[in-house]
């Protein structure tokens, strides 16, 4: 089982788009029993609200459904996940501060596994939303790619058992 945490800042737009898209690629692959899959914000500014109205719109048009309710990313769930995958400089330098130096090699920004590495721009400010959704599916199928190479024996053993 490969532990997956997507973190963005406020936890309504692109970490809970990139949770859902990624869900969305490994149920296509019939990997999703090998994978749990979550997403964060750093901040508790949009605790316990849904996925913001626009990102869920772009979801849904590209045939991706599903739902997610806003939390903060505590030491612990660093503790519990494989792999932290942010989207911009801002998010990884505050998860480098709570992940401290024994946690850090957890830490990614999404789009560095990508042969274009760059940020994922908050569409909460942008207002664009279909970069933000063509970004994070790169970065998913990147980071899938990646995945299936390094963990192949995890998921190997999962699919076998
Ligand atoms: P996200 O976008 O980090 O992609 O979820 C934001 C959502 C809300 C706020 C900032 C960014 N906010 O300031 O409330």
């Amino acid at each position: 089982m490969i532990n997956v945490a997507f973190v963005c800042l406020g936890n309504i737009c692109r970490s809970p788009m990139a949770e859902l898209i990624f869900k969305n690629m490994i149920e296509e692959r019939e990997l999703s029993s090998s994978f749990n899959v979550t997403s964060f914000g750093t901040s508790d500014c949009e605790e316990g609200n849904p996925i913001y109205p626009p990102a869920k719109k772009t979801l849904i048009m590209h045939g991706i459904a599903g739902n997610h309710i806003a939390k903060q990313i505590s030491l612990f769930d660093i503790k519990n996940n494989d792999f932290i995958l942010c989207m911009d400089n801002s998010n990884y330098y505050n998860l480098l501060q709570l992940a401290g130096e024994s946690y850090a090699h957890k830490v990614f920004k999404l789009c560095s596994l990508t042969d274009n590495p760059r940020d994922v721009a908050d569409p909460w400010y942008t207002r664009d939303f279909e970069r933000a959704f063509a970004d994070i599916s790169d970065g998913c199928r990147a980071f899938l790619e990646f995945v299936l190479k390094d963990r192949a024996e995890a998921i190997n053993y999962d699919k076998r058992h």
